[in-house]
């Protein structure tokens, strides 16, 4: 059985649906942000959150868990920046209630959701795993740290780990029936189909004199199904022996710029959104695009679904939003 922790959540709930297909699922999630409609019918459900140590004992001592997915991260970098202690709570504190029931439990294999935030403003176009990290926000740094605490229980307890830095997730499963839902919504795609489906009165792009071609900050999408498959393959080096303490990017290899993302999503759903320029985000780098070589060439993954793959299959989940 493999303990799924944040199931419930916008990734974690499209990892679910591909992987009852092959593995026995237990979902582990506090909705408290997550939905629980979200969760494939074929998981198991258990409500509690990876911080209670009552929650943890209870799944870890009834179920025969193989392997442990963490998606159960709040993931907002200004967010993060207000509230840092809400992001070490949970990001880091939590996580090592987690990390250390399971080695209690002598289970020692562990895919971890990290993010492109750990690189900081990076000083190269394409970024490798092998770039510095400098994360510049408390949200980037949350996830650093735990990838230092991974390395170190790897040597120490006999952790084996795959940690994934995702670029930009998107899109929506493209049976339309789980897709992205946050409150409130900060993310770019979702704010512009909202736009279009007349929910907003306009879509603010933040920051139009960046150094890019057209000024907005240029980012790398992923769709959330491509995710999910990478978290597959991954799983099962880590089943297999095949690979373990490694980290992988998870992004397309392409940059969109946000005046690109807000045309293709006008050109997919034939309609003008009212686009207005506003001041920067504080925290938003320029440019994050992944190399995504290192996981094609060890794991054989690579994204399949483009930008408007991405729009298309957000754009059927926003019109008819199920939770
Ligand atoms: N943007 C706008 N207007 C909006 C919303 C976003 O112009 O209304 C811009 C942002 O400034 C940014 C781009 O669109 O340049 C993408 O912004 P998102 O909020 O969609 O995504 P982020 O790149 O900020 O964040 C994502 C994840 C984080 C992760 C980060 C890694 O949500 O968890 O990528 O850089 F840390």
């Amino acid at each position: 059985m493999i303990l799924v922790v944040g199931g419930a959540g916008y990734i974690g709930s499209h990892l679910v649906k591909e992987l009852v297909e092959s593995e026995k699922v237990l979902v582990l999630d506090n909705l408290t942000t997550g939905h629980r409609e979200a969760i494939d019918s074929r998981a198991i459900f258990f409500k509690g959150d990876l911080g209670n140590q009552e929650d943890l004992e209870k799944v870890f001592s009834s179920y025969p868990i193989k392997a442990v997915m963490h998606f159960a991260a709040f993931s907002l970098v200004g967010e993060s920046v207000v509230e840092p202690m809400k992001y070490y709570q949970n990001n880091v504190a939590a996580t090592l209630t987690l990390l250390n029931t399971m080695i209690k439990h002598n289970v020692k294999k562990f895919i971890f959701s990290s993010t492109a935030a750990t690189y900081g403003i990076p000083n190269v176009d394409i970024i490798k795993e092998t770039c510095p990290t400098s994360p510049i926000n408390p949200y980037g740094r949350s996830k650093l740290m735990i990838e230092h605490i991974l390395a170190d229980f790897a040597k120490a307890y006999g952790l084996e780990y795959i940690i994934l830095r995702y670029f930009n997730a998107a899109g929506a499963h493209e049976t339309a029936t789980i897709g992205e839902s946050h409150d409130p919504e900060t993310h770019l795609i979702p704010i512009v189909l909202q736009h279009l489906l007349g929910k907003r009165d306009r879509v603010s792009v933040f920051g139009s004199d960046y150094d890019t071609e057209d000024g907005t900050c240029i980012r790398d999408y992923i769709h959330v199904t491509d995710l999910a498959h990478a978290h597959i393959r991954a799983l099962d080096a880590l089943l297999t022996g095949k690979k373990s303490n490694e980290v992988y990017n998870l992004g397309n290899g392409l940059g969109y710029s946000v005046k690109e993302v807000i045309e293709t999503c006008e050109r997919v759903t034939g309609l003008k959104a009212n686009v207005v320029l506003s001041d920067r985000r504080p925290g938003d780098p320029a440019r994050l695009v992944a190399s995504s070589e290192k996981i094609y060439a060890e794991l054989g993954w690579k994204a399949e679904r483009n930008l408007e793959q991405i729009i298309k299959d957000a754009w059927k989940w926003h019109q008819n939003q199920l939770y």
